[in-house]
């Protein structure tokens, strides 16, 4: 496997879903992307359930999943209050999260930028002492809905600030689907100056068109690891007009064709797009899920 694929879809995806889906649902639609091969899933959050409702389930969620012993799974987690739920629930990895810019991350975590250092430090102190993966992303690296463009420095000074908390991986956000390969480009440039590519993933959103493009500027850059979600599934409800994340049936499609590795099948992948799309009652927005379904 020589591009690893998070999928996110179960987190990031549905927890823009308003009508509340069982749990049950959840687990069939994790445990067929696990059969279609992916290694490494973010399952749900441990947030508050009075902020994303949909996820209020996730205790569960994690408890009725197969866990083959090869396949990751991780959870997003805010604080402390997290951290002891993820703990519980016998994760081995957690993802932290904040954002580059000011108010995008009181809006979506309650706190200045500031303030949310040492509250994510603590809690990779007490993931690390429990042996357990410390994921970290940055949001609205490249443009945030409230103040529009983001300093580079910013979103290096949040890089650098979650590795040394003892991040294995900082995931990059394109929170809002504003990205371009040019800024793909410049924002990477100015990353690798001091960070291994094998630090870092992509996180597209593909809101305006150029989710793909932007995988293949980071993939020129070197990157090797990509967030995508089943069928497109996603958004961000504290980032108005977020569409989903890019699509795991395209990011598949598109990596085979250029020669890499996934370990995924596509076929079995499209069946899991097929029974969310079923289960959610609308079409999703996934272009290989749209053209497998309809040959
Ligand atoms: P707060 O309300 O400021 O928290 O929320 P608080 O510490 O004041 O606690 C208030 C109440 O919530 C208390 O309960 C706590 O126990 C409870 P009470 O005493 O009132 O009964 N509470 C919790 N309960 C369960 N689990 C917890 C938890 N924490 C507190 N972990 C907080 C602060 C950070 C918790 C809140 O703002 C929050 O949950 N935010 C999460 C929002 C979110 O999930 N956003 C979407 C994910 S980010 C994203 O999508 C971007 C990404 O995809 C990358 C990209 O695209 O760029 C990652
Ligand atoms: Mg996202």
């Amino acid at each position: 496997m020589n591009v690893q694929i998070v999928e996110v879809g179960p987190r990031d995806g549905l927890q823009n879903e308003k009508e509340l889906l069982p749990a049950q649902v959840k687990i069939q639609l994790i445990d067929k992307l696990v059969a279609a091969g992916l290694k490494r899933v973010e399952a749900t959050s441990f947030v508050n359930p009075r902020w994303i409702p949909q996820l209020a389930d996730a205790e569960e969620v994690l408890q009725g999943i197969n866990r083959p012993e090869d396949v990751r799974f991780s959870a997003l987690v805010p604080n402390v209050r997290g951290m002891e739920r993820a703990r519980a629930s016998g994760l081995t990895e957690i993802a932290l999260f904040m954002s580059a810019s000011e108010t995008h991350n009181v809006k979506n975590i309650n706190k200045s930028m500031e303030e949310t250092f040492p509250v994510l430090r603590e809690v990779a102190r007490e993931a690390l002492a429990l042996g357990m993966r410390v994921r970290g992303y940055v949001s609205t690296v490249f443009g945030c809905p409230y103040e529009g463009a983001v300093p580079i420095d910013n979103s290096r000074r949040v890089t650098d600030e979650l590795l040394e908390m003892g991040a294995f991986e900082i995931s990059l956000g394109d929170t809002i689907g504003v990205a371009t390969p040019k800024q793909v480009r410049e924002v990477l440039a100015a990353m690798l100056r001091d960070v291994p590519t094998e630090r870092l993933a992509g996180h597209f959103h593909d809101t305006r068109g150029t989710g793909m493009a932007n995988v293949a500027a980071a993939l020129d850059m070197g990157l090797r690891t990509f967030d995508s979600s089943i069928g497109g599934l996603g958004g961000c409800p504290y980032a108005p007009g977020a569409a989903g994340n890019i699509s795991t049936e395209d990011l598949v499609y598109l990596l085979q064709g250029i020669g890499y590795e996934t370990g995924v099948d596509l076929n079995r992948l499209v069946e899991a797009g097929a029974y969310i799309q079923e289960q959610l009652g609308r079409e999703l927005s996934s272009k290989v899920l749209k053209a497998e379904l309809a040959s």
